[in-house]
């Protein structure tokens, strides 16, 4: 086989699990790389403020170094990859590449989504290539997806079960029974969680994916703060079960949905019709379900967190910018697709509509449920099912209820009443029912 004399040369900053997952990988697949490109591709330098941990794989003497400006600034580098996490310094060491003319690989959806306008500016005017591939979904080629596959569709909602720690909780509370705190600590034991595990649990991750999925699907920019965020940690045992019991599992959902020229975006558990595709999405799997008006319903699912999956994306970028630089031209310029994303009128929350799961803790007495139903009717919220099972003469039990469609702003309304009265105990839970999925 014959080689082009030119070596196309990688630096990795952040040599933790997914940076050891890419050198794993670039090492077994290092022969069919080279035979895809027809020309050499080489991890050069590894950049990590620890030099000494064993991540079980054998470099070259030297390689690892501490000072990540030996990778961002080096002349014989031409693309970085960057698996630090987090804004800073990851910002500045992506844009320090950049200016230098090389291309960029990362992992890193905080920064894609709070820093993306700043960055794919710099990479557009530099003409050089930014794969984000592995941001979102793990090893799911949802961004090749959306910014090349389904380009001729105008999208016109997005439902992603994005984040991968959540989803194996809420599976496992769901399959097993499992309390929240334990299986937390077995997902950051498996290499799923962020960092700052609140990131994933208060839903911040998955609303950081979502704004750079509604930036690819819809060409919109949106700002962390324009995504109404909500995590699953007053998901309780007891309300997936009653789900169950009513027929749905318990997802956290990152939605976009286009209503006419605005954009409504928000990350918050749902239940999910138990017969939906979404439903069936368990564990660290991950699942974008996008509906487009001429292709209708379709989904992406695969592992969207761990180690090896995310490091096929990040390999897979890393092999399509080595091939562009060999060509000396740039395939993701505009990285997004578009030139400029638009800014979006956002629907507020408080506008949508949706049906309700309600888990309201009261004093066993009568006449409470009354009020409560009360309550309701005057806010214009029409009850579909009630269940109290539990009795507890004088102490606390559970009220769970289900409501018809209801604007989300009369709900809240409700909630803050009812949350008053005298017989009830604690905040009620409110999680929203996603009967509007379709595709079934
Ligand atoms: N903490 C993330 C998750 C990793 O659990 O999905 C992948 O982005």
């Amino acid at each position: 086989m014959r080689h082009s004399e030119r070596v196309i040369r990688a630096g990795l900053i952040g040599f933790g699990t997914i940076g050891t997952g890419v050198v794993k990988l670039v090492q077994r697949r290092r022969a069919a790389i080279d035979a895809m490109l027809g020309a050499p591709l080489r991890l050069v330098r590894i950049a990590d403020l620890d030099i000494k941990g064993d991540r079980g794989v054998r470099l070259a003497k030297g390689m690892l170094v501490s000072d990540a400006r030996r990778v961002y600034e080096a002349e014989d580098i031409d693309v970085v990859i960057e698996l630090m996490g987090g804004y800073e310094p990851a910002r500045k060491f992506v844009l320090g590449a950049i200016g230098r003319g090389k291309s960029v690989v990362t992992a890193n959806k905080a920064l894609l989504a709070v820093h993306g306008r700043e960055i794919f500016g710099a990479a557009a005017r530099q003409r050089v290539d930014i794969g984000f591939e592995a941001s979102v979904g793990g090893g799911i080629p949802i961004v090749r997806v959306l910014r090349d596959g389904v380009v001729a569709d105008r999208m016109v909602a997005v439902h992603g079960i994005v984040n991968g720690t959540c989803n194996y909780i809420l599976s496992k509370m769901s399959a097993e029974g499992a309390q929240f705190a334990d299986v937390l600590k077995e997902a950051q034991a498996r290499g799923l969680a962020e960092a700052d595990p609140s990131f994933d649990i208060d839903g911040v991750d998955s609303a950081h994916k979502l704004v750079i999925l509604a930036a690819l699907a819809f060409g919109t920019e949106l700002h962390l703060k324009d995504v109404y965020t909500e995590g699953i940690r007053h998901v309780a045992q007891m309300d997936v079960g009653y789900a169950r019991e009513l027929g749905y599992e318990i997802k956290l959902l990152a939605i976009a949905t286009r209503h006419g020229d605005s954009v409504a975006a928000r990350v918050h558990p749902a239940l999910v019709p138990a017969a939906h595709v979404l439903a069936g999405v368990r564990g660290a799997f991950n699942a974008i379900y996008v509906e487009g008006e001429a292709l209708g319903s379709s989904m992406y699912y695969g592992l969207g967190a761990g180690m090896m999956p995310t490091a096929t994306a990040v390999v897979a970028d890393l092999v399509e910018i080595a091939r562009n630089r060999l060509q000396d031209t740039s395939a993701r310029v505009p990285p997004l697709g578009i030139p400029a994303l638009r800014r979006p009128q956002r629907v507020p929350m408080g506008e949508l509509h949706s049906a309700y799961y309600l888990r309201i803790m009261v004093r066993d007495r009568p006449g409470v449920l009354g009020h409560i139903a009360s309550i309701l009717g005057r806010h214009r919220i029409s009850i579909a099912t009630v269940i109290q099972k539990e009795r507890s003469a004088g102490g606390t039990v559970p009220v769970v209820i289900r409501t018809h469609e209801a604007r989300e702003r009369d709900l809240q309304m409700a909630l803050a009443r009812i949350g008053r009265l005298a017989g009830t105990q604690r905040a009620p839970i409110c999680l929203r029912i996603a009967d509007d999925l379709g595709g079934d």
